[in-house]
């Protein structure tokens, strides 16, 4: 990662990140016998929309006076998640060949931790202004592949749009970055998110992914066949048919689930306003409308539609009994750094 010429940087940063949702998965790591390296190299490709409705904004300040990283999460010190906020800013720290402490002030406009991609519009955001913060001036792929380290979906939340991220080969991580597949005005689908429960998770997707490759039989499965489903999505993406990629988004979305259930003990995510909302979904769906499902580590249930069918997903989920609220979402654009 180039190091700037300058002066060190300005010790100060802000970026804006937003989440993503994946509609072919990342689901499993290639060496999770190495947790403590926090490398994230997936065990598979992925690929995503980033929504511009649900954003982190982060801000970085690096304070020679601090003798820890200082955290605060919306508004409150979370001194128990700032271990993982170190450890990733130890990353960029080594980079940068700079050893000072920093305070982190991060606002999400969206619920922490419930299946909502905090993690990835998080890390992104963090390795933005982190980066700038000390005078790194990295490429959008090394920006990437050093969001992947935070969390690997974040991996994904440096571009807008439409967003491959690749497996990768090497065991540096240096090839498994994200990269755009095409930008948001390619296609403006709209995404709508059924909110069944606001609690943070019980299992999180780290441990829930650990589980299900080290216990499920259909773990092996689900890796033989995501080249197929990368490439099929990546096709109805560039053909904007929406009818494949929905296709291939629940297909990938159930294969997931799947193997996490299969597991020993099995990882269920879903509440009973999930599964309501699934067959909601595939009864407009077997209507003719242009809708599809997709669920990450959480209970919501997260539509993909063209805009035509918006008013009539948000309201037949709002009727599903379980479902709190909803958050309707075009697709949004990269990280940004503030001045
Ligand atoms: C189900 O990126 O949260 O949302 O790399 O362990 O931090 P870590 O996992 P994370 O996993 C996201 C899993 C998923 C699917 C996806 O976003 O592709």
């Amino acid at each position: 990662m180039r190091v700037s010429d300058g002066p060190p940087g300005p010790g100060q940063a802000e970026a804006v990140a937003r989440a993503n949702i994946a509609l072919v998965k990342y689901w499993g790591k290639r060496a999770p016998r190495d947790p403590g390296a926090n490398f994230n190299l997936p065990a598979v490709g992925s690929l995503s929309l980033t929504l511009d409705a649900l954003s982190t904004r982060t801000r970085v300040r690096f304070d020679p006076a601090l003798e820890a990283d200082q955290l605060r999460l919306n508004g409150r010190d979370e001194p128990a998640a700032a271990a993982r906020i170190s450890r990733f800013l130890d990353i960029v720290r080594a980079a940068a060949n700079r050893h000072v402490f920093a305070h982190v002030d991060s606002e999400n406009n969206f619920p922490t931790g419930a299946g909502l991609a905090s993690s990835a519009s998080g890390f992104a955001a963090l390795a933005a202004a982190a980066t700038a913060a000390l005078g790194l001036e990295p490429s959008a792929a090394e920006l990437s592949a050093l969001a992947r380290r935070g969390s690997g979906s974040a991996a994904r939340s440096i571009f807008g749009g439409f967003v491959h991220w690749h497996r990768g080969e090497r065991d540096d991580g240096a090839d498994s970055f994200a990269e755009p597949l095409a930008p948001a005005t390619h296609w403006p689908l709209r995404v709508v998110v059924a909110v069944t429960d606001e609690a943070p998770k019980a299992t999180g997707s780290t441990d829930g992914m650990t589980a299900t490759q080290l216990t499920s039989p259909y773990f092996q499965a689900w890796v033989e066949g995501q080249d197929a489903d990368l490439a099929e999505a990546r096709a109805a993406v560039l053909a904007r048919d929406f009818d494949r990629l929905a296709d291939v988004t629940e297909y990938s979305c159930l294969k997931m689930h799947a193997s996490a259930m299969a597991a020993r003990p099995g990882v269920l995510y879903w509440n009973g306003a999930t599964i309501e909302g699934l067959h909601a979904i595939r009864g407009l769906r077997a209507k003719g409308l242009p809708v599809c499902f997709t669920i990450d580590a959480g209970p919501q249930v997260k539509v993909v539609c063209l805009p035509e069918a918006e008013v009539m997903a948000c309201e037949t989920l709002l009727a599903v009994p379980g479902v709190k609220r909803v958050i309707a979402s075009g697709l949004g654009a990269g990280v940004e750094v503030k001045a």
